[in-house]
């Protein structure tokens, strides 16, 4: 069987360490490749790890042609960059909006960009290493508060309206991947509230039992995605594997 190569954006994060580890540990990929803005603090051996600035499109650009030259076909690219709140360079909260009020203009430039816009650019560089004969799955961490007919509550404008913008991206992809690269299949994943520093001004509202580990939501997301099919794409799924409305 094809061992195929594997890649996580954003491997830094609460989430994005505990997919690389899972992802080694399983053997199933020849190399398993880990991008982060800084270096790993508590690297897994045997993982092939590389820092480099998202915002810096042309350094996507090379980072990726160099994967597509130095290896086959990549089966599975993640991207697990997103933010919620933030200390911005003037040492301002950037804390999810709550009312009309609240909405500023640096303020949702920047969830657009971080929820959207980075993604986005790893979206159009790491199609040419996931093309190709073998089934791939292209995986970006949104949220269930991006769906457009699923909000009741309103609030987090810039939150919920980065990742509703992420979400149509992926859709244009996957239409553009079924004429041209239709081994390749999209998936908006919503992982639960996870244990880590983006959820942490929200956990205390958090239900009992809610409240998951990074490693429990990456387990659910790689049982879930080996049954995702291409032609039925893009797949906008929760950590149990069910579909979301867009
Ligand atoms: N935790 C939750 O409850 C929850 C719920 C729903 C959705 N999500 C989504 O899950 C994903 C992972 O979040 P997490 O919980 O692991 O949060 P986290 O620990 O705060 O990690 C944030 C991630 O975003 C990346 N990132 C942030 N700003 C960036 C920038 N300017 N340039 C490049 N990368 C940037 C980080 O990359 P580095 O590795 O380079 O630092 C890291 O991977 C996010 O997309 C988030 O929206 C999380």
């Amino acid at each position: 069987m094809y061992k195929g190569n594997a890649l996580v954006i954003g491997a830094s994060g609460g989430i994005g360490k505990a997919l690389v580890k899972q992802l080694y540990e399983s053997g199933e990929y020849e190399k398993v490749y880990a991008v982060s803005r800084t270096s790993a603090a508590s690297p897994v051996n045997g993982v092939q790890y590389h820092s480099l600035d998202s915002e810096n499109a042309s350094l996507v650009a090379q980072y990726c042609q160099q994967l597509k030259q130095d290896n086959g076909q990549f089966t599975l690219v993640v991207c697990c960059i997103g933010a919620l709140h933030a200390t911005d360079a003037d040492n301002q909260r950037i804390m999810p909006e709550k009312r009309l009020e609240d909405i500023q203009q640096d303020q949702l430039s920047f969830y657009f960009k971080t929820n959207a816009i980075l993604p986005a650019i790893w979206l159009k560089h790491v199609e040419s290493i996931l093309k190709g004969t073998e089934p791939a799955k292209l995986v970006f961490f949104s949220a269930r508060v991006g769906s457009i007919s699923d909000n009741q509550l309103g609030g987090w404008y810039g939150y919920r309206a980065s990742k509703a913008a992420l979400n149509m991206m992926i859709k244009c992809a996957q239409i553009e991947c079924q004429r041209r690269a239709k081994n390749i299949s999209l998936i908006s994943y919503h992982p639960g509230t996870v244990e880590t520093e983006l959820s942490k001004p929200f956990q205390s509202k958090v239900p009992t039992g809610k409240l998951f580990t990074a490693n429990f939501t990456v387990t659910q997301l790689l049982k879930i995605i080996p049954s995702l099919s291409a032609e039925n794409g893009p797949h906008y799924i929760d950590w149990q594997g069910n579909d979301i409305p867009w």
